[in-house]
């Protein structure tokens, strides 16, 4: 079936190459007007100048746009969508002087949502998740990376991956599972008789090879941070990953410095996320390396840190930068990701265009992704998202504000009148 986006007030196409976009060409963010375009089958046919994309499609059915802006979905490739309840209560320690790790030591933090996923249904887990992933596409997100990481158990790791290979079916977003079985070490295995070292051999030798045979996730990730997960274990970890076929993420330098970022470049890891704490060394090397730099300004917002990723460094460096909201219960419980697009402009200091570039484009390939969505231009899948503005520039500026008029994902209603 043929579809004719019209009457858009400006069609935002991010068209490019299909990879991640650097330097000058994240300043290139293509705006048209007066233009529609053309969807057959779910993937985009043509975008043009509205008389030649109607003379070309007269059979189409029409999409009025409304004056709208029209652009590629948003691609939010970093959450931790897979969990039960919410961990207000850290809100209030952080505020009364509480540091993110010194609640994590007291047994709160990360394994506070552990004895909660680990006591809950797969069942129960996807009636909380439904809701909660219906309210990101809410916001404009086409394509979304869940992470598991709250099980930490064998069993209750597949069982997380398991919720979100049921949401894909359930739900006409865009999901990319990964495995986060190195989001902590579990408690149990902090003292006698068990080690850190068995937890690992745990990850290595039994959770890698199930979730590979079960094809139940494309990314494995870890939370390489001093006090959590060291760069030496990463290697061990991400290392056997890899020969499972599994593509390659890192929590990398968040909170305090690690060498995270220099190790992502060093493995070829697809993306290095976080890096408020990068070093001098780690930006260099994401400047030249494939790896995408996924920064989550969300994050250190509602964390109250002081400090954000030294966006403007990475960008003069030559990384490519993307965006991602951070979805989770402890430490960014936002399903905005337009609000994340604020941040990125008046806290990382990025320009419209480059944010829209980190959270489409960019996005997509921080995910693997870029060849398939991200940007309209023939070919690509055809994942929408018009929001009730009449300038791009609008959209990092009505901040918290709802504006998704509707999306699409594949040519097909994912959120607002159709949906
Ligand atoms: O990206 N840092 C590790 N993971 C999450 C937080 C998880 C949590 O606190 O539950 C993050 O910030
Ligand atoms: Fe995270």
């Amino acid at each position: 079936m043929k579809l004719l986006f019209d009457n858009a007030a400006q069609l935002v196409t991010a068209a490019g190459p299909a990879r991640a976009r650097r330097g000058d060409e994240l300043r290139a963010l293509e705006v048209l007007t007066g233009a529609a375009l053309i969807v057959d089958d779910g993937r985009i046919a043509a975008v043009g100048p509205r008389e030649a994309m109607r003379a070309a499609a007269p059979d189409a059915a029409v999409v009025d746009c409304g004056g709208r802006v029209l652009m590629p979905g948003l691609v939010d490739s970093h959450t931790h969508g897979i969990f039960g309840k919410p961990r207000h209560e850290e809100q209030e320690l952080r505020a009364a002087g509480v540091g993110y790790m010194e609640i994590a030591k007291r047994g709160g933090g990360i394994h506070s949502s552990v004895r909660d996923l680990r006591a809950r249904s797969e069942d129960e887990l996807l009636a909380l998740a439904l809701p909660r992933l219906r309210r990101l596409m809410a916001h404009g997100t086409t394509t979304l990376e869940v992470k598991s990481g709250y099980g930490l158990t064998l069993d209750d790791e597949l069982k997380s991956l398991r919720v979100i290979r049921r949401l894909q079916q359930a739900l006409p977003i865009r999901l990319v599972p990964t495995f986060l079985g190195a989001h902590e070490i579990p408690l149990e295995y902090r003292a006698a008789p068990r080690t850190r070292e068995e937890y690992i051999a745990l990850i290595v030798e039994e959770m890698l090879p199930r979730v590979a045979a079960e094809g139940l996730a494309t990314f494995a990730d870890i939370f390489c941070e001093p006090g959590v997960y060291t760069p030496d274990e990463a290697r061990v970890i991400l290392g056997a990953a890899r020969r499972h076929g599994l593509q390659l993420k890192l929590h990398a330098d968040e909170l305090e410095t690690a060498g995270a970022a220099e190790l992502a470049a060093e493995i070829g890891a697809t993306s290095a996320d976080h890096l408020a704490a990068v070093s001098d060394a780690g930006i260099k090397a994401l400047g030249t390396a494939g790896t995408v730099a996924t920064l989550l300004p969300g994050t250190m917002l509602f964390l109250g840190r002081p400090r954000q990723a030294p966006a403007r460094a990475l960008i003069d460096a030559g990384a490519a930068v993307a965006l991602a909201s951070d979805f989770n219960p402890g430490t960014s419980p936002t399903v905005n990701f337009p609000l994340v697009l604020t941040l990125a402009v008046s806290q990382l200091r990025l320009s419209v265009s480059e944010a829209i570039l980190a959270a489409t484009v960019n996005g997509a390939a921080a995910v693997a992704l870029a060849a398939e969505t991200g940007q309209l231009a023939p070919g690509f899948s055809a994942d929408l998202a018009l929001f009730d503005i009449g300038d791009i520039r609008e959209l990092p500026y009505w901040y918290g504000d709802h504006r998704c008029h509707a999306s699409w994902v594949r040519g097909r209603p994912a959120f607002g009148p159709g949906a």
